[in-house]
């Protein structure tokens, strides 16, 4: 039997790290209109986009993208018609550098500041850079970044109104999640369910829900052995789901100023990581079961089945990092482990759990539909790469069958690079899969990015805008009906 060679790659390297640029624009509400198709008149309400803006700072690259400021571009549609806007999140680390034209904070993840390890140890202070996700909630949009509090704009306008507390919920510089799910009604009316760590030796997670106007109305906290690295979890009507990931904290590199703190963590090989479940009641003790082995960032959703808990995540074989001596722009994607889609059935009388791959193809940011969020879904969408097999930029969207395991992809290849795809419901739909799919992809040929509507059932393209904006490869968004 003869095996035929993986096909090459689809893509040119240069179109890819073109997206990683400064935004050196912010538009007031630009009007829009498609370069191909039409908007649909029914789709009403605000796409909000979070990811690094700036990723240069008098001449110096920051380490990861992850480091960029978060800046904020939403459409707003109506009528069939489409405004962008966007706007740098005016954090304390953003107003000062912008003024001093070079970096004045580490990053998380590896950037320093001018003069070397001197420089940089013992200096801990970590910048709330606000670029990981944007949610509404009340009549606040908040841009999250999950090791400090979320930083409260104007839905409208994008002003900055500042770091929020939430009315007093959170503490000065406490950590809150930057993945809130949205249970669409399971216990009355839609909640946003969200979380914050305190890891150490021994962590703490503290489980907080709130109305979709911002009143809290559950909050609890419980203790585990280990120290947590959680970037998200997921919910169903009566847990909340955690993967903590078998991983190790090192901080003295951190500390002399050789490396960014979560370069410090490192995967524990041959130790499991660990299910941490807890129930959203706040009554009853919280389960603690052995996971599969791998890494995990993120999940799609969880849904409960009987006496088993079903959790679908996007795992790697080990912790996607990138070392201290490498350009994140000549990274070899060959040599990074890939994402797959994994459903693991947790059996929560026996803790026993079964491990079935539901997506061999490379995918990040998979998404159910919002009001499926804690049920079992038919449908899935996530960005994929091109190829089939290997490890690849995320270039196309897929809608993925998971009773069958059926599919249909959109690409964007070989120029255009997708990123989170954003499931918005048709109004009145009754079918899981009638609406529009919402994804910012990067056109290397017009080095700028289009926002593309597809057809969330067929994945057939309803249209194409080309924005007068570059958005460099971004991470969460969410869609605020109007
Ligand atoms: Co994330």
């Amino acid at each position: 039997m003869t095996v035929a060679p993986a096909a090459a790659p689809a893509y040119d390297r240069a179109d890819w790290a073109s997206a990683f640029r400064n935004v050196g624009v912010e538009l007031d509400g630009v009007e829009l209109t498609a370069a191909r198709g039409a908007i649909p008149p029914e789709l009403v309400g605000t796409l909000y986009r979070n990811g690094p803006g700036r990723l240069e700072r008098g001449g110096q690259w920051v380490h990861h993208p992850f480091d960029g400021d978060g800046m904020i571009t939403a459409l707003r549609f109506a009528g069939g018609k489409a405004e962008l806007r966007n706007r740098f999140v005016r954090t304390e680390g953003w107003q000062a550098e912008e003024l001093a034209d070079k970096f004045l904070y580490r990053g998380v993840f590896g950037t320093q500041k001018p003069g070397g390890a001197v420089a940089n140890a013992f200096d801990l202070r970590l910048k709330n850079i606000a670029n990981t996700h944007v949610v509404r909630l009340g009549d606040q949009l908040l841009a999250l970044w999950e090791a400090a509090e979320p930083h409260a704009l104007d839905p409208d306008t994008l002003e900055t109104r500042g770091l929020s507390l939430l009315d007093g919920v959170l503490k000065k510089g406490e950590a809150f999640s930057a993945h809130p799910r949205f249970d669409p009604g399971h216990h009355g009316a839609p909640r946003m369910v969200t979380f914050g760590v305190k890891a150490g030796p021994r962590s703490t997670i503290r489980l907080m829900e709130f109305s979709t106007g911002g009143e809290l109305l559950a909050d609890s906290r419980h203790s585990f052995k280990g120290f947590a690295f959680l970037h998200d979890f997921a919910i169903t009507p009566n847990w909340a789901v955690f993967l903590q990931n078998a991983v190790a904290f090192n901080p003295t590199g951190f500390v002399l100023g050789q490396k960014g703190a979560a370069q410090c963590l490192s995967s524990k090989p041959g130790e499991q990581g660990q299910f941490w479940l807890i129930p959203r009641s706040g009554e009853g003790k919280p389960l603690q079961i052995a996971a599969p082995e791998g890494f995990v960032f993120h999940h799609l959703n969880a849904f409960e089945d009987g006496e088993e808990l079903v959790v679908d995540s996007i795992y790697y074989d080990d912790f996607p990092s990138i070392g201290p001596d490498v350009d994140f722009r000549q990274v070899d994607f060959e040599t990074i482990p890939a994402g797959q889609l994994v459903r693991c059935r947790i059996n929560l009388n026996t803790g026993a759990v079964s491990k079935e791959l539901l997506e061999e193809r490379t995918c990040e940011f998979a998404m159910v539909n919002p009001e499926r969020q804690g049920l079992e879904a038919r449908t899935s969408w996530m960005a994929v790469a091109e190829r089939e097999r290997g490890n690849d930029p995320l270039q196309a969207i897929k809608k993925l069958d998971l009773t069958t395991g059926e599919g249909r992809v959109w690409s964007a290849a070989p120029r255009g690079f997708v990123s989170e795809p954003v499931m918005v419901p048709r109004p009145g739909a009754s079918a899981e899969d009638d609406g529009w799919v919402l994804c910012l992809v990067w056109n290397g040929a017009r080095c700028a990015s289009d926002l593309l509507i597809l057809d969330a059932a067929s994945l057939d393209e309803v249209a194409v805008l080309e924005l007068p904006l570059a958005v460099p490869h971004g991470l969460h968004g969410s869609f605020a009906p109007a």
